[in-house]
C-alpha cells in the first residue's frame, strides 16, 4: 500500500506523519495527534463540524486530504486558547446560548471568528449567510447570530491579521516518523493548490464571484492529456452527473446533476469553448439553470496543459482557473471555503478518472462512489465543467 509524508505545522507546531493517499486530515488530527476538539459529523463537507484552519482559511478538514494539506499550517480549536477574539466568541457562546450539545461548536467558532476578522462589523443577515456552511441541530441559530454580532460590533474587517498559536500540539509520541516517498509511486493523481502562472493568480473582483486556482498531476504525458482534453465528450464522462447534450463549434449544452444532502438539482445550460493549441490551453465560459430550485451558476475556466515539474517526459499538470457565480437556493453554499472544499475533492477524483481513462485502466470505484457524496462541488462546477465538456 503506497503511502506519504504530511509535514504540517499544526498549532504552530511541526508534525510529520505517514499517511496513505486518501487520508483525511481530520483523521490525522483526531486519530493520530489526539485533538479531538475536531468533531466529525457527516464526513461530506457539508456540515461544518471538522472546519479548522488552513494557512488562515476555513477548511472541512474531513474532505481534505492530509498529503495535500503538506506543508500547510493548521490550526484546531486547541490552538485557539490563547487567541483573545477566541476567548470573546467562547463568551458571547456562553452569554447567548449558543450551543446546546456542542458538536458543532469547534466549527461554528472557527467560522465565526473567520467572519469577524474578514468581514469586521457585521448584520444578522450576513451573519447568517456567512454561517450557512456550518449546520447546528439543537440552538436554532439565534444565539450563534446574535453572539457573533456582539462580538463583531464596531470592529473593522482585519482580513491581514494572523494568528500564531502558543506551540502545544500534538501529545508526545503522536507523531509518526517519516518515510521516504516511493519514487514515482503510482498514488492516484491529486490536486495541488497552487497559484497558476499569468493573469489566473488575479483575484475574481466581480460582485458575487468566486475564484479557486489549483493544479493537478497525472502520470501521463501532456500530448495524451492535451488530446484527451481536446474532447470534451470524452472528457465529461470522468465527471459523474455531468453530459453533454450538444456541441456545435465553439457552442455546447449540457447537463449536470447535483446533489447535496436532500437538495438535489439538475442544471441544463449553454455554454462556450475555445482552444489555443499552441499553448495548449483552453476557456470555457457557461451559464446553467435549474428551474426547480430556482438556483443558477455561471462561471467560466481556463486551464493550460504543462510537463509535469519531475518526469516531465512521462507526467504533466493541469493548471486550472475556476471562476463562478451561484445565485438562488445554492447561493448559500457559495462561501466560507465549502464550495473551495468540495471542488478540491471533485478535482482528485476528476484527475484520478481522467488518468485512469487516459491509460485505459478501470476507473477507481471509490473515488467515483464517493462523488455521490460531495455531489455539491458540482453545483460550482456546472458551469465550468459544463464548459469543459463544452468542447
Ligand atoms: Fe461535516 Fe466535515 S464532518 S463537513
Ligand atoms: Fe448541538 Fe450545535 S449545539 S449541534
Amino acid at each position: 500500500m503506497n503511502t506519504l509524508v504530511a509535514e504540517l505545522t499544526v498549532n504552530g507546531a511541526p508534525v510529520k506523519v505517514i499517511a496513505e493517499p486518501r487520508t483525511q486530515l481530520c483523521e490525522i488530527l483526531r486519530e493520530t495527534l489526539n485533538l479531538t476538539g475536531t468533531h466529525v459529523g457527516c464526513e461530506q463537507g457539508v456540515c461544518g463540524a471538522c472546519t479548522v484552519l488552513v494557512d488562515g482559511k476555513p477548511q472541512r478538514s474531513c474532505v481534505s486530504y492530509a498529503g495535500d494539506c503538506s506543508g500547510s499550517s493548521v490550526i484546531t480549536i486547541e490552538g485557539f486558547d490563547e487567541d483573545p477574539l477566541m476567548a470573546e466568541l467562547r463568551d458571547a457562546f456562553s452569554r447567548h446560548h449558543a450551543l446546546q450539545c456542542g458538536y458543532c461548536t469547534p466549527g461554528m467558532l472557527v467560522t465565526a471568528r473567520d467572519i469577524v476578522l474578514r468581514l469586521g462589523e457585521v448584520a444578522p443577515g450576513t451573519i447568517r449567510e456567512e454561517l450557512s456552511g456550518n449546520l447546528c441541530r439543537c440552538t436554532g441559530y439565534v444565539g450563534l447570530v446574535e453572539a457573533i454580532e456582539e462580538v463583531s460590533k464596531g470592529r473593522k474587517p482585519q482580513r491581514a491579521a494572523t494568528f500564531t498559536p502558543a506551540v502545544k500540539v500534538a501529545a508526545a509520541g503522536q507523531t509518526a516518523p517519516p518515510v521516504p516517498l516511493p519514487a514515482h509511486a503510482s498514488s492516484p493523481a491529486r490536486p495541488v493548490r497552487s497559484a497558476v502562472p499569468g493573469n489566473a493568480a488575479q483575484p475574481d473582483l466581480r460582485k458575487g464571484w468566486s475564484r479557486i486556482e489549483q493544479h493537478l498531476e497525472i502520470a501521463v504525458p501532456p500530448d495524451q492529456i492535451w488530446q484527451k482534453l481536446r474532447d470534451i465528450r470524452d472528457v465529461s464522462k470522468c465527471l459523474p452527473g455531468a453530459e453533454i447534450t450538444e456541441v456545435d463549434g465553439s457552442a455546447l449544452s449540457g447537463r449536470m446533476n447535483v446533489a447535496l444532502g436532500p437538495m438535489k438539482v439538475a442544471f441544463s445550460g449553454d455554454g462556450t469553448v475555445v482552444f489555443d493549441e499552441a499553448a495548449r490551453s483552453g476557456r470555457m465560459t457557461g451559464r446553467g439553470r435549474d428551474t426547480g430550485s430556482g438556483s443558477s451558476a455561471e462561471g467560466e475556466v481556463e486551464w493550460r496543459v504543462e510537463p509535469a515539474e519531475k518526469n516531465a517526459d512521462a507526467a504533466s499538470r493541469i493548471l486550472v482557473v475556476l471562476s463562478w457565480r451561484l445565485s438562488g437556493r445554492l447561493a448559500q453554499f457559495n462561501r466560507g471555503g465549502l464550495v473551495q472544499d468540495v471542488i478540491q475533492r471533485l478535482a482528485s477524483i476528476f484527475a484520478a478518472n481522467l488518468e485512469a481513462s487516459i491509460k485505459g485502466t478501470p476507473a477507481p470505484a471509490g473515488e467515483i462512489k464517493s462523488l455521490g457524496v460531495l455531489d455539491l462541488l458540482w453545483s460550482v462546477l456546472v458551469s465550468r465543467w459544463r464548459r469543459w465538456r463544452g468542447k
